[in-house]
């Protein structure tokens, strides 16, 4: 019949992304509407956003897993077969998947470039950092993954803890503009080397301007910015500094510590704490250092 279309094949879609937290698909498209399947992997933040528009209606029917949504401190769990839709929404909301989830996601205005090009381009970009900087490989997830553990234990609120997971995975992406003979020199770098160096959080900045993660520009200035105002490039001090910053902050500082170095083999989990800790306070925010030891500890690394 003309103008149906029977897709009867499980790997059919017009064009698939890979998200940081999991997969989107776009099956179909027409008239504005679109529509996609979402794969998110256990234990991830999403959040859907307010439309441009008040008009905007965004569906989502739960194929498979469990989420959960937090309001006031009380959860509301949704499990297969249930659905939620927004529409004249005022705020970003945020869930978590309990399990691998898979999510039906129709919205009535196109968002799946939006949501895919602009995320894509930046994680070419840290697989570029990574590959130039030969000693980084995996260097994002890691300052990823731990300040996530520490941002849910000083009860970040769920809205900026996505964020920051993107912060933290893309905070070195200005690296991009740094020659690869200065990041991978042995001997001691020059004070122009380093003032090459010392431009990556501002780049970093530039670069997420324009896409929908203009949010996360701030968080990736500040990460090298230190509570004394001995941190580059703006010698911000205490407050001045956003919480989400100080997280990466610590946490990049500890993987740069235990990762080699073109001059030095890395250091000892316990000996890259102790530095932490003395420097509590003056490079680092005292709790996040605390609990980030705590954490370590847990895992059987300190
Ligand atoms: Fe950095
Ligand atoms: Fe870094």
């Amino acid at each position: 019949m003309q103008g149906l279309h029977i897709i009867n094949d499980k790997e059919k879609y017009i064009e698939k992304v890979n998200q940081k937290s999991g997969e989107l698909a776009l099956l179909a498209k027409g008239d504005g509407t679109e529509i996609m399947t979402m794969e998110i992997k256990s234990n991830k933040l999403f959040s859907v956003d307010p439309g441009d528009t008040d008009e905007v209606m965004e569906f989502f029917y739960l194929l498979k897993g469990s989420v959960v949504y937090q309001e006031d401190e009380k959860d509301t769990i949704l499990y297969q077969g249930d659905y939620f839709y927004v529409q004249h929404l005022k705020e970003p909301v945020t869930f978590k998947t309990l399990k691998e989830t898979g999510l039906l996601y129709v919205s009535s205005k196109p968002v799946f470039h939006f949501l895919s090009n602009d995320i894509k381009e930046l994680y070419e970009i840290v697989k570029k950092v990574e590959k130039k900087d030969i000693y980084t490989h995996d260097h994002g997830k890691r300052v990823e993954e731990y300040s996530f553990k520490i941002a849910e234990r000083l009860n970040l609120p769920r809205e900026r803890m996505e964020l920051l997971c993107y912060s933290a995975l893309f905070h070195d992406i200005g690296k991009v503009n740094v020659p690869d003979k200065i990041l991978n020199k042995p001997d001691r770098l020059t004070e122009n080397e380093m003032n090459k160096i010392k431009k990556h959080p501002s780049d970093g900045y530039e670069m997420v301007k324009g896409t929908f993660l203009e949010s996360i520009g701030k968080i990736i200035e500040q990460h090298h910015e230190r509570i004394d105002g001995s941190g580059y490039p703006n010698g911000l001090k205490g407050n001045e500094i956003f919480l989400e910053a100080k997280i990466i902050g610590v946490v990049d500082s500890y993987d740069a510590m235990i990762s080699d170095r073109p001059y030095r083999k890395g250091l000892g989990s316990r000996v890259a704490v102790e530095e932490l800790q003395r420097l509590s306070n003056r490079h680092y925010d005292e709790k996040i250092v605390k609990v980030f030891t705590e954490i370590l500890k847990e895992e059987g690394k300190i």
